[in-house]
């Protein structure tokens, strides 16, 4: 059973109060459900077998599983990388300046690719990951919660670009100023820390 984590947040940038307890609630129905599904998996298992006429409602359990267990721990970095007086600019000395360079030759070259697939048309995530074997960073675009995510890669920055996030501080064709509010809000020691403790997540296991 998975806990919905506990994240203070409020007086952002240009993100208000009312979107991000909105956001919030949603995140905790993914929890919730995340919770509901493993539930009804448990039992179909019981009996020790997945026989013929299960399949189909296994099927589809185990297919919403990932959309709502992704739905849940992305909510989980997204909130976590950012903070009331945040920054769009991390310290000229962090760790995720030298590996941003180190990758994509500056900050700059990083954030326009960062950015470009947080435009993108469609609804899911902009991640920037750490490739945990070279360290290399790299920008992802995700679809909905669950496709695209890299196996194996760490999560390093993640920014949720459904219109959930947005849509009552700006029109749905404004996606750019929820980013630029987005980046104005960014807790960069967070990031500094997922990139030197790769793969560890706190835990919230119940
Ligand atoms: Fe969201």
């Amino acid at each position: 059973m998975y806990k919905a984590k506990q994240f203070r947040l409020s007086g952002l940038n240009g993100i208000s109060d009312q979107t991000v307890e909105m956001h919030f609630k949603l995140y905790e129905g993914y929890v919730k459900e995340t919770n509901n599904l493993q539930e009804k998996i448990a039992e179909l298992l019981k009996d020790g077998k997945v026989d013929q006429e299960e399949m189909p409602a296994y099927s589809e359990l185990k297919r919403r599983l990932g959309f709502e267990y992704n739905g849940m721990v992305l909510h989980e970095y997204y909130f976590a990388n950012l903070m009331k007086g945040g920054s769009a600019q991390p310290d000229a000395k962090s760790s995720f300046i030298k590996s941003a360079s180190k990758s994509f030759g500056s900050f700059d070259v990083w954030k326009t690719d960062f950015i470009g697939i947080g435009k993108m048309r469609g609804v899911g995530w902009a991640i920037c990951y750490q490739d945990p074997t070279s360290d290399q960073l790299s920008n992802h675009w995700i679809s909905l919660h669950e496709i695209g995510n890299v196996a194996g890669y760490n999560p390093v920055l993640v920014m949720d670009v459904w219109e959930h996030a947005f849509l009552l501080d700006f029109k749905p064709a404004e996606r750019a100023k929820y980013i630029e509010a987005f980046f104005s809000n960014i807790d960069w020691q967070s990031v500094d820390q997922r990139l030197s403790r790769p793969a560890i997540r706190a835990s919230h296991a119940a």
